[in-house]
């Protein structure tokens, strides 16, 4: 029986070129399709998780505040997983800090749910395989399944939960890619992803974008593996159009775009018709990631921050797989 006890981990979140949305069993986030994304370095999630059998109910801290009722639910539903594998009841003290804003199209539900279950895990003095941890990963939030391996993650869709789970393409220092993600607001989104995943099948688009999302993902591969960036930038686009595509069209309709979102996605397709290696993807909110090669990321930066609406520019390089500080 393992001492419960504290731990500590930092995970990266990622950003998706080819997207995860709706799933195939929403209760064990088995995702609909596979996804491809990148972990971005400069963006980290640390959290630090405590069970205690004198404590009443669980305690969570996202970023220095109590967290929402909601926040909490979510986060005990996970950790009553990890009580399961261990064979303990006791509830948890968990504090998480982002040096990121959350909520807003920048995946904090990835890096969140991949440091907990590390940290969590951990905790009960459970040592998981990638595997295992992606997987349970998954269960939290289906994108974080693809914060714990390294560098570039594909997600398999597969029709268990043991087969579900992500695994590294490509490690950090393969290709030298930049994300400027370009912030026009920082609000809370109004639907997020765990309802809009519930949404995606309502609209008539998604049959048609799942049933051709293997062939984007085999491109997208390939792409990395070859450092093909105009390859890249036309499969990227075209999977976030499909997607966003089929957000617009559910009942009810999400739009995330905000006008400065479409004014940026204009802007890099004219750099890059001018010879710029950049595009453009969004997740489930208005902030626009500008994926570029490195030698170019000073240069799209600074023009991004000219477009009127554009707040601020966050950057990122590749990252790690999730990593333990204990
Ligand atoms: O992991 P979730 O439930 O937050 O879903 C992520 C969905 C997108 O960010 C929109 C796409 C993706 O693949 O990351």
């Amino acid at each position: 029986m393992p001492k419960p006890g504290g731990a500590s981990a930092v995970a990266h979140p990622n950003i998706a070129f080819i997207k995860y949305w709706g799933n195939r069993d929403h209760l064990l986030r088995l995702p609909a399709n596979g996804s491809l994304s990148m972990n971005l370095g400069s963006l980290k999630t640390q959290t630090t998780v405590e069970f205690d059998r004198q404590l009443k109910t669980e305690q969570l801290r996202i970023n220095d505040k109590d967290a929402l009722p909601e926040q909490v639910k979510r986060v005990s539903a996970f950790l009553d997983i990890v009580r399961q594998m261990a064979g303990i009841e006791h509830f948890a003290r968990v504090d998480s800090q982002n040096n990121f804003p959350s909520g807003s199209g920048i995946a904090s539900s990835s890096s969140a749910f991949a440091a907990l279950a590390l940290a969590a895990t951990r905790a009960v003095g459970l040592d998981l395989s990638e595997q295992a941890l992606s997987r349970l990963a998954r269960r939290g939030s289906g994108s974080a399944s693809r914060s714990v391996p390294a560098g570039f993650v594909e997600w398999r869709a597969a029709n268990t939960d043991e087969d579900s789970y992500g695994s590294s393409i490509a490690p950090a220092g393969h290709w030298a890619l930049e994300d400027c993600i370009a912030i026009v607001s920082e609000e809370h989104k109004a639907i997020g992803s765990s309802q809009g995943h519930k949404l995606a099948d309502s609209s008539p688009l998604q049959a048609a974008r799942i049933a051709s999302a293997e062939a984007r993902l085999a491109t997208c591969r390939q792409a990395i593996l070859q450092r093909d960036f105009a390859a890249l930038a036309q499969v990227t686009e075209l999977d976030n159009h499909l997607m966003h595509a089929v957000m617009m069209t559910s009942r009810p309709p999400l739009l995330y775009w905000q006008a400065a979102s479409v004014a940026v996605m204009h802007a890099v397709n004219d750099w890059r018709a001018a010879g710029t290696p950049a595009c453009y993807t969004l997740d489930a909110g208005p902030n626009v990631h500008v994926i570029c090669e490195a030698a170019s990321a000073d240069k799209v930066a600074t023009q991004l921050s000219e477009i009127p609406g554009v707040v601020r520019i966050l950057r990122s390089g590749l990252g790690g797989a999730v990593q333990s500080l204990d």
